[in-house]
């Protein structure tokens, strides 16, 4: 009979014809740490039940432009712990961060020395770098996906009203050194949606829903392990308390001022301008 001191032994033994070896060592882990949880914590029927309604209410947000799952496990630091557990590059690469929530949408193929920002009222600024492998070597043809928030702190896909689709993402191809550069607003720190169940989390736990100001890449080349990363403007506010832990100090770059009017010609820019210099590191596959 499945009691409290037996029941766990019963429900793993009860994974054993799992065909696949790696589910069965998953399953099994999930369920001892679950019944260890609810001894350990003396959990009562009225607190699984509004956990159950808090897991239902997750799934009920999400829609195909918000995925509530990935920013609850972000803002329990499972998202960082995995990147953190699976990081495969070597010294020297580019460290990888969280995707986050608002890759949903495919970024559209620009020239290199293309404007992300569409709307055009933020401060602007310059990205540029190149894509090298770790081995050394630039990877020109390399591809590098972008995308931000806008000067106000939303997603194209949050405010569809005002920013057009596209608005803050491209789709880049290095050139035959490795080379990239776009033209952007220097991005501001943005609240995560808390209009949803995680936002009564955050507000639950005291906790402020804030991240540092940052641009997301996807960087990928043939042979080379693809890297997932941000990086995040020094001197940006949430620094030290990204909601989503995903701060690693290798990517805080500064946004220099810039005075060089022949580089501004160059980017095709106004002089000064703001400018980033950042090169994605890849490690060979
Ligand atoms: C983001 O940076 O887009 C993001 C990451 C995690 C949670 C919410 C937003
Ligand atoms: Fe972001």
């Amino acid at each position: 009979m499945a009691g409290e001191p037996t029941v766990t032994d019963e429900a793993v033994a009860s994974l054993h014809a799992t065909a696949d070896p790696r589910l069965r060592e998953l399953l099994t882990g999930l369920v001892r740490h679950l019944h260890a949880f609810a001894r350990e914590s003396q959990l009562t029927q009225e607190e699984w039940e509004r956990a159950i309604g808090f897991l239902t209410a997750t799934g009920q947000a999400c829609t195909d432009t918000r995925q509530e799952f990935i920013l609850l496990s972000d803002v329990l630091g499972l998202s960082m712990l995995l990147e953190t557990i699976n990081e495969r590059q070597g010294p020297g690469a580019t460290e990888s961060t969280v995707l986050g929530p608002f890759h949903m949408t495919e970024s559209p193929v620009r020239a290199l020395g293309a404007n992300i920002d569409l709307v055009g009222d933020g401060e602007p600024c310059v990205v540029s770098g190149r894509v090298l492998s770790r081995d050394g070597g630039p990877l020109p043809g390399a591809v590098v996906d972008v995308w931000q928030a806008d000067a106000h702190g939303f997603y194209d896909v949050q405010r569809p009203d005002v920013q057009p689709p596209g608005n803050g993402r491209g789709l880049f191809t290095a050139d035959a050194e490795g080379r990239f550069w776009f033209r952007t607003c220097v991005p501001s720190p943005y609240p995560i949606p808390t209009d949803g169940p995680v936002g009564d989390l955050l507000r639950a736990t005291g906790r402020h829903p804030y991240r540092p100001a940052h641009i997301h890449f996807i960087a990928s080349a043939a042979g080379h392990t693809p890297v997932t990363t941000h990086i995040f403007v020094a001197g940006s506010e949430y620094l030290d308390s990204d909601a989503v832990f995903a701060v690693k100090p290798s990517l805080v770059q500064d946004f220099e001022s810039t005075d060089d009017p022949s580089l501004a010609r160059e980017f095709g820019v106004d002089n000064p301008f703001r400018h980033a210099r950042f090169d994605l590191v890849l490690e060979r596959s």
